[in-house]
């Protein structure tokens, strides 16, 4: 694609001497509007330079570049120099562009040889997996396949919370009232009965938070029974939630979750100790964070075990060491802020250096309508049913509009789930949102089925003209508003995927593909596609398949399916 920005500065650094080509490329600005031309340089700070009038100065310039292919026309407007680009360079570079690179286009090798850890969904063993998980697992994937398009060599890591007190009080409901088969039929929610049954008992037989700490201290002793039990816990649940991971076509490359660090905590306690950062407070090992404005960070309770925070640090070495990582994120609820902040100072303050390298991408709460999500209370709506109701209400829609639809079953779960998933993707991360069943199932609008529409719309335009297209197209055939400014928003793409990147923002992408839509729907209804007059046709056609790539390579970053029918 020409760099018709850098095309401009690389003139201009011949015309004006005393500037630098990135000097130039610093003064140079986008005009309010498009009749002031694509691209303007103002001239004030050559004055001085030349001893004369900006306006002046501007004329000269302007003059001396007209007649430049690259252009249209070159004036000056006061004390600017207006570049105008000729429109059928402009379309064509962008054009050949997405065309060569088909589903490349976007991306780069920017991040070559580069290692990213992209940690993300991470829920607890023997919990329902609900919809407020549904956030860090799909901003989390859509993070990762951003690094991935640009060339990072990307690692995806589900850091289970498949360890901790939790897991003793499991131990003791099962061994008091369990029973192996229920479980076996029923999962999550039997263990969740369990864990809360635990919990009502205690009020009464405060024992039983003992007897509870002990089992965990058993299983992290390695004793048999504790394991046992632990284990058949973790592949149950480890079961009922890959199945949502298949609705939504996520797969991690490791399952280290929390349990996979205990016996590696013992050597960063050690190296912790030689440090002299743990202090005794109670029994209990610490370290004190109140220099920066923290509170202590527990390492080490006084029977011994460890904690949520052990691991999390003792994981950050193991990555370091293991993937040698040019940056570690952590995609978890803003709730944890402070623990992030935490356990990062405490990496640091062991000496690593690389501590900067880890980076929490927090995200906003999800709430009920009728209040904060609550599995003990049982307020909780699980994400799988959100996904199959979504389904359901697609399929129906479906049957109304396209009846005969040959695929219907699969393309419903493709637009119903890619409903509930670019909605998630659409407001920044960080704002707080309440789940609302309205909300979820309402496809009218700027959505995802919006989206996939348009997609399904462009293939149906290319599959009836069964276009074939050649080397011969006429661009300047494509200077109209309607198809230049498609041209202009498809040309955003990769320094919209860059900045989605950078930011870890992937709604940059989801509101970006929705103005490609916009932009194409706009086209689509003043532009007639299929016409007599070849030349024409061929020329649409080529800004339609090229629109089509840019919404199915936004989509595929979301996380979402684009069908070619729906
Ligand atoms: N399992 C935790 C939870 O559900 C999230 C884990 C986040 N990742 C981490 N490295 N601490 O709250």
């Amino acid at each position: 694609m020409i760099d018709f920005k850098k095309e401009i500065a690389d003139i201009l650094s011949q015309k004006v001497e005393g500037l630098t080509v990135e000097e130039i490329l610093e003064m140079m600005e986008i005009p309010p509007n498009s009749q002031m031309g694509d691209f303007a340089f103002p001239c004030f700070k050559l004055a001085k330079i030349f001893r004369k009038a900006p306006n002046m100065i501007a004329k000269e310039i302007a003059e001396s570049i007209e007649g430049n292919d690259l252009f249209e026309k070159v004036e000056n407007m006061a004390a600017y120099v207006n570049f105008f680009i000729d429109k059928a360079t402009f379309a064509k570079s962008v054009i050949e562009e997405v065309l060569e690179k088909k589903d490349q286009f976007g991306s780069s090798n920017l991040g070559e040889g580069r290692k990213v850890i992209v940690e993300f969904s991470s829920p607890n063993i023997a919990k329902p997996f609900h919809i407020g998980h549904i956030r860090s697992t799909v901003i989390g994937n859509a993070i990762y396949k951003l690094y991935d398009f640009l060339g990072y060599d990307t690692v995806t890591i589900n850091h289970l919370g498949d360890y901790g007190t939790q897991f003793g009080k499991l131990i003791v409901a099962y061994k008091n009232w369990g029973d192996e088969k229920e479980v076996e039929a029923n999962p999550i929610p039997t263990l969740l009965k369990l864990y809360i049954k635990l919990h009502e008992e205690a009020e009464k037989h405060p024992e039983l938070e003992d007897e509870s700490r002990m089992w965990f201290k058993k299983l992290e002793d390695g004793d048999e029974e504790a394991k046992r039990l632990w284990q058949w816990f973790r592949d149950v649940s480890l079961k009922e939630f890959n199945r949502v991971y298949g609705m939504l076509n996520i797969s991690f490359d490791s399952y280290a979750g929390e349990s996979f660090y205990s016996d590696k905590m013992p050597r960063v306690l050690n190296m912790m100790e030689e440090k002299n950062l743990l202090k005794e407070s109670k029994g209990a090992d610490i370290v004190d964070l109140e220099e920066y404005n923290m509170p202590p960070a527990l390492i080490r309770k006084s029977d011994g075990s460890t904690l949520y925070i052990t691991r999390d640090i003792t994981a950050a070495i193991y990555r370091k060491e293991n993937y040698d990582f040019y940056k570690n994120i952590y995609v978890v609820a803003s709730q944890q802020n402070l623990h992030f902040q935490q356990w990062m100072k405490v990496v640091e303050l062991m000496g690593y250096d690389w501590a900067k390298d880890c980076i929490h991408v927090p995200f906003g709460l999800v709430s009920l309508e009728e209040g904060t999500m609550s599995t003990r209370k049982g307020r909780v709506v699980f994400l799988e049913d959100v996904l199959k109701k979504a389904i359901e209400q697609t399929r129906k829609i479906i049957k109304e509009k396209n009846g005969d639809l040959p695929n219907i079953d699969e393309v419903a779960k493709q637009v119903g789930i890619g409903a509930v998933v670019f909605q998630e993707l659409s407001n920044n991360r960080i704002k707080d949102y309440t789940f609302s069943w309205d909300r979820t199932l309402n496809f009218d609008g700027e959505t995802g089925p919006y989206v996939q529409y348009t997609h399904a719309r462009a293939c149906s335009v290319l599959r009836k003209a069964q276009a074939k297209l050649d080397e011969n197209i006429n661009y300047g055939l494509l200077g109209n508003e309607e198809a230049m400014n498609l041209v202009r928003v498809i040309q955003q793409f990769q320094t919209t995927v860059e900045e989605a990147a950078r930011k870890y923002e992937p709604s940059i992408v989801t509101r970006y593909i929705v103005d490609v839509a916009q932009a194409f729907n706009r086209f689509y209804h003043h532009c007639p596609i299929i016409v007599e007059d070849q030349e024409m046709q061929k020329a649409r056609l080529a800004l339609v398949s090229s629109a089509k790539q840019t919404l199915q390579n936004g989509l595929n970053i979301l996380g979402v399916a684009a069908p070619e029918r729906m």
